[in-house]
């Protein structure tokens, strides 16, 4: 399958990278930073870069193509940002699917999410490419949520205001489409390693459920996509 990338440099990403290549997948990520992955030893045998726009040159894999390791797919990097609609469709151009695992880095970038969404659904309606699994948050819709506590529902929205609110204008946009879409809603994220066992509830969070590992989000998309399953719906993760 050829399966576009966003956020790959990032935790969820990282993980999702790793699995479609390790599972032969051909993958296109479009990253900010090319160097950052050429660090990563995992990926050394990987794919090509081509630079696009303004971030042109930057790449430190400018040039380079190299054959996939045995047994694994290929990556391009396409170097560029997600609010850049253009950069966006040269990610997108020719993919199967897209996994969307992109993050703000803390307030770096306001309204990272929804400007992605619109750049993104605009890319995939105009190259045809119809799959997307993108993560999404449980903590934006925790007030309709029947398990939540009166407390949490009180401080968390406006602890988190302006984050929750790019995650919402997100999915809003990708629900808006008729995309074959799937929105992931994680709960608190921990860097721990992945287990393969969760719980998935649809909408909110499984009761009690306040925690889930990033390489375990990675997991449930990539099954998610291999399934072909929670088409147009947004399955929460817990442990
Ligand atoms: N923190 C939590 O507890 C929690 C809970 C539920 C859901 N979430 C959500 O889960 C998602 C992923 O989390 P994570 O920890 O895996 O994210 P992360 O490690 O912060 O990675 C974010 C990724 O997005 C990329 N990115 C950011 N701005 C970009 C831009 N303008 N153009 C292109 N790429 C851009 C980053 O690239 P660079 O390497 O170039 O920066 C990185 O690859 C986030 O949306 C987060 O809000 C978080």
């Amino acid at each position: 399958m050829r399966v576009a990338i966003l956020g790959g440099t990032g935790g969820i990403g990282g993980q999702l990278l790793t699995w479609a290549l390790n599972s032969g997948h051909d993958v296109t990520a479009l990253v900010r930073n090319p160097a950052a992955l050429a660090a990563q030893a995992a990926l050394a045998d990987h794919g090509v870069l081509r630079d696009h726009g303004a971030l042109a040159g930057q790449g430190a894999l400018a040039g380079r193509s190299t054959a996939s390791a045995s047994g694994a797919g290929t990556l391009t990097l396409i170097s560029g940002d997600a609010t850049d609609g253009s950069a966006m469709r040269a990610a997108i151009d020719g993919a199967d699917a897209v996994l969307s695992a992109l993050g703000p880095r803390g307030a770096r970038t306001p309204g990272l999410l929804g400007t992605a969404a619109a750049n993104l659904t605009v890319a995939m309606e105009k190259a045809g490419v119809r799959r997307v699994i993108c993560v999404s948050a449980a903590g934006p819709f925790i007030a309709d949520d029947p398990d939540m506590g009166a407390v949490i529902k009180m401080i968390l929205p406006r602890v988190f205001a302006k984050p929750f609110a790019d995650t919402r204008d997100m999915e809003a946009v990708i629900s808006a489409t008729d995309l074959d879409w799937t929105l992931v809603r994680a709960s608190r994220l921990v860097d721990k390693p992945g287990t393969g066992r969760y719980r998935v509830r649809p909408d909110y969070a499984p009761a009690g459920g306040r925690k889930i590992a990033r390489a375990d989000v990675a997991h449930f998309m990539a099954a998610v996509l291999t399934e072909g399953s929670w088409l147009r719906a947004r399955p929460a993760v817990a442990y």
